[in-house]
């Protein structure tokens, strides 16, 4: 088991690489789905993947499979994954540690020698943050069949532009149709990523083991008021869309820490008024929620009060309002065999562990309903994440990856 010698500094010189490969000013990486920036991130991860000797295909959607083939290949395969894509002003690690960090897995474990009986998988899924449809993981979504392809075809981004032009401009031509995945394609799926949360810094711990993904959901509001002079329309007159919004912002802050449950969170991420002139009234407003919790009725509980509220203040305000679910998922529940396999493999690791919930949602939320599925979470500084802050240090990255190594070899024997 101690044969496995992670490379840590190739590791981190091609994290550091790959963070130069963005659409803002380094070290802020922002690289949005099937952005210029986004397609070169997606041909360096190809390029170590060749020199790694993993056998690369891609599907209509532009999830990346690399594969390193086992002994017996009527085994179903082992697989592992997360994503590069970045919402704007992120930091380098998010998704990042899982991809790069699998090629450093699967190079250590060529070079210990280890020759799988299951082919090793690893899929760089494609736009797991929202940032371009609204909604997030739209390549493991088709994957698991959550996301019909007739529903994606029907995304725009806020130009109009549609998932087809934009994955077809890509190079991604296929048809949707042949994406979803059959049950029990893979034996096991794993993911490495760090917590985005404070709890294993705070603990001390190198190793965090995801039994749960937290549900989350997204809501889309579109208010249509009237505009005018922001001098000449007295304010009784008015059907103000940006102070409708702003209402709608603070009900979602009071359901979510209504419901009793510090786990209940709300963000009003997205919220543009138009038409941005100080003096003029703002006449549309376009706001994006996302409402989470671990349990999915609370979550439920917290959405219908929003949707309530936003109702009865648009109507008050004689706004109209367009209300859209993108997104209402439930939590993923991971699997307890995989779990303690991975606890074991930390045991004779000597590596410190706990297991914990995931806060933020991942592609593992859509693989657990393909196959047995988990997460491996290493500290990040402070907990920050999607901030340019963000931050592991090689000391932190380089046991995830030991401890991503052992689990992909021990499940593909
Ligand atoms: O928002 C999330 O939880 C993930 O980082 N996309
Ligand atoms: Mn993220
Ligand atoms: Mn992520």
């Amino acid at each position: 088991m101690n044969s496995i010698r992670v490379d840590i500094q190739r590791l981190q010189r091609e994290i550091d690489e790959l963070a130069l490969i963005t659409e803002a000013e380094p070290p802020v990486v922002t690289r949005v789905l099937f952005s210029e920036a986004d397609l070169r991130g997606r041909e360096f991860v190809k390029k170590l993947c060749r020199e790694a000797g993993l056998a690369l295909r891609a599907d209509a959607i532009g999830n990346i499979f690399a594969r390193w083939d086992g002994a017996d290949g009527k085994l179903s395969p082992v697989a592992t994954g997360s994503h590069i894509d970045a919402i704007p002003n992120a930091g380098r690690y998010d998704g990042v540690v899982g991809v790069l960090g699998a090629i450093e897995a699967i190079r250590a474990l060529k070079k210990s020698g280890c020759r799988p009986q299951r082919a090793i998988e690893l899929i760089v899924f494609t736009a797991e943050e929202p940032t371009r449809f609204g909604i997030g993981c739209i390549g493991s979504r088709l994957l698991s069949g959550v996301l019909s392809p007739e529903k994606a075809a029907t995304f725009r981004d806020r130009d109009g532009k549609g998932l087809d032009e934009w994955r077809q401009g890509a190079g991604y031509t296929g048809s949707l149709d042949y994406i979803r995945l059959p049950k029990d394609c893979y034996a096991a799926f794993v993911e490495l990523h760090i917590e985005q949360g404070p709890i294993l810094e705070r603990d001390n711990t190198a190793i965090g083991i995801v039994e749960k993904i937290a549900a989350p959901s997204t809501l889309r509001m579109q208010l249509t008021g009237v505009g005018g002079h922001a001098g000449a329309v007295l304010m009784p007159e008015r059907h103000d869309a940006g102070l409708a919004g702003a209402e709608i912002a603070l009900a979602v802050e009071r359901a979510v820490t209504g419901t009793g449950s510090p786990d209940t969170v709300g963000t009003t991420g997205v919220f543009r008024i138009e038409p941005g002139a100080v003096n003029s009234v703002p006449c549309r407003a376009l706001l994006e929620i996302d409402v989470r919790d671990t349990k999915e009725a609370t979550r439920d509980a917290a959405l219908a009060q929003i949707e309530t509220a936003a109702a009865e203040i648009c109507q008050r305000r004689l706004v109209v309002l367009q209300m859209d679910r993108l997104n209402v998922d439930p939590p993923a529940i991971c699997d307890l065999a995989l779990v303690e396999t991975v606890i074991s493999i930390c045991r004779q690791l000597g590596v410190s562990h706990k297991k914990m919930i995931s806060r933020a949602y991942h592609d593992t939320l859509f693989m657990a309903q393909v196959c047995p599925s988990t997460m491996i979470f290493i500290p990040c500084r402070a907990g920050v994440s999607h901030r340019p802050d963000e931050f592991s240090s090689p000391e932190q990255i380089e046991p995830g990856v030991r401890v991503l190594a052992q689990t992909l070899a021990q499940a593909a024997r």
